[in-house]
């Protein structure tokens, strides 16, 4: 696979798991939390998808484009290994859906900061809550879903909390 091979593989599987995702927690009431709005496509897709619930967005420097820049009572300001604690504190096990973007270039430690996410993340999600990620994450219950028929294996991934 050629880097444009990968890279377009990437966002048609992280469309494909958030679309999924985004309809399987459709019913459920609690917020959807952004992990890393970067330039905001994703935060911009679900803000058009997800109607009836807050979009926390999670990220330390906001630099997105102008037409995806979430609101700032809803922008959660710094780094997630401090925020998402803050956060579980604040307002205890509710999203229903959760997605992470987070990863840069290098492999190696993105696994390591999956590593270091992943207890950070779990307590999150409310029952039944959903959790897209483009990193294998490392959940001690939240269970890995088969993928959708779009997705690419490898590519994309999604948790589920029992
Ligand atoms: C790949 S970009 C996200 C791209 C986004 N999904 C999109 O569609 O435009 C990753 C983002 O995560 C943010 N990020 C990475 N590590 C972070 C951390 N420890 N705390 C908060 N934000 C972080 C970066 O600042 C960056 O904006």
């Amino acid at each position: 696979m050629t880097r444009l091979d990968l890279f377009i593989a990437r966002m048609v599987s992280q469309r494909a798991c958030l679309d999924y995702a985004i309809a399987a927690a459709a019913q459920m009431p609690g917020p959807v939390f952004e992990l890393g709005l970067g330039n905001g496509r994703t935060y911009h897709h679900m803000r058009e998808k997800i109607t009836g619930r807050d979009i926390y967005v999670f990220e330390r420097a906001v630099a997105s484009h102008p037409d995806s820049t979430p609101p700032e009572d809803l922008t959660i300001l710094g780094d997630v290994r401090e925020t998402l604690p803050a956060t579980l504190e604040k307002m205890g096990p509710v999203a229903s859906l959760i997605h992470a973007d987070l990863g840069g270039h290098n492999a190696a430690k993105n696994v390591a900061f999956a590593k270091e996410v992943s207890p950070l993340i779990e307590p999150l999600l409310a029952p039944g809550g959903l959790m897209v990620s483009s990193d294998r994450m490392f959940f001690e219950t939240l269970e890995e879903q088969p993928l959708p028929p779009d997705a690419i294996e490898g590519r994309c991934f999604i948790y589920r909390q029992p």
